[in-house]
């Protein structure tokens, strides 16, 4: 597990977009595993911004979304396909065939998430998986206590999850409480992963992340065990291992 400092928000975004940028040029056919939330929306933005400027293709690129929440229409704000589309593919030119997230919106909840599964297999496994990581070390919407092995499923949310997620619906209440997720074992074969983490919000988890032993407690510790991660963390959320 490779860390990598940065200043800021901006400085995370800028590295993390590089990096997407770098594949695309090097694999243009390459599956990409995207995550949502407030972490990676500065990223986006400067895919945008490349993509106006230097006009880096997507036609041919794949993404598969790490998850979504049930019970939401897609069209809801608060969905993360409409997240994704808002900030990211209604700008680029991705084809829309090529975009993946999770069903979700209607039952059978488990079947969707076997077929997402057999899907991300089906493309060829991910080339580059991006993530933010919870306050309490989930990965995908995968909480504390979720078996390693575990593959694309219906997960529920943690309380806290609801409660640090309730900023995007206008009453706390409204937050689903499960979400079809890609397990970690599916976040695990990925090819290569880079790990984003921004602000004081981020630095507890950062700490103990750096500090513990490989724990089911801590969903992202599992990542010590890939080959090829890399977190860009901010000074903000780095500040309790200095
Ligand atoms: C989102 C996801 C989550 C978030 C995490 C951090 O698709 O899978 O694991 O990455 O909850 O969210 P933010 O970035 O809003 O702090």
């Amino acid at each position: 597990m490779r860390w990598i400092e940065v200043d800021n928000y901006e400085q995370m975004s800028e590295q993390a977009a590089a990096v997407v940028i770098n594949l695309v040029k090097e694999k243009p056919e390459a599956v990409i595993g995207l995550a949502t939330g407030g972490t990676p929306a500065g990223t986006y933005k400067r895919l945008i911004d490349d993509y106006k400027q230097n006009t880096t293709s997507y036609e041919n690129i794949k993404t598969v979304n790490l998850d979504e929440y049930v019970g939401l229409e897609k069209e809801s704000d608060q969905s993360y396909t409409y997240y994704m589309d808002k900030h990211l593919f209604d700008h680029i030119n991705l084809k829309r065939e090529n975009i993946h997230l999770p069903k979700a919106e209607t039952p059978p909840y488990e079947q969707d998430a076997k077929d997402y599964e057999q899907l991300i297999e089906d493309l060829g496994g991910v080339d580059l998986q991006v993530l933010g990581i919870g306050e309490n070390g989930h990965i995908g919407f995968n909480e504390p206590g979720t078996p390693f092995s575990s593959k694309t499923g219906v997960v529920e949310l943690d309380p806290s999850t609801r409660e640090a997620n309730a900023r995007y619906f206008e009453n706390k209440d409204d937050v689903p409480t499960h979400a079809i997720s890609m397990g970690i074992s599916t976040i695990m074969k990925s090819r290569k992963i880079i790990l984003l983490a921004s602000g004081a919000k981020k630095a507890p988890i950062l700490y103990n992340l750096f500090k513990t032993d490989v724990t089911e407690d801590i969903p992202a510790s599992i990542l010590k065990e890939h080959p090829d991660v890399t977190i860009i963390a901010d000074s903000e959320a780095l500040a309790l291992l200095k």
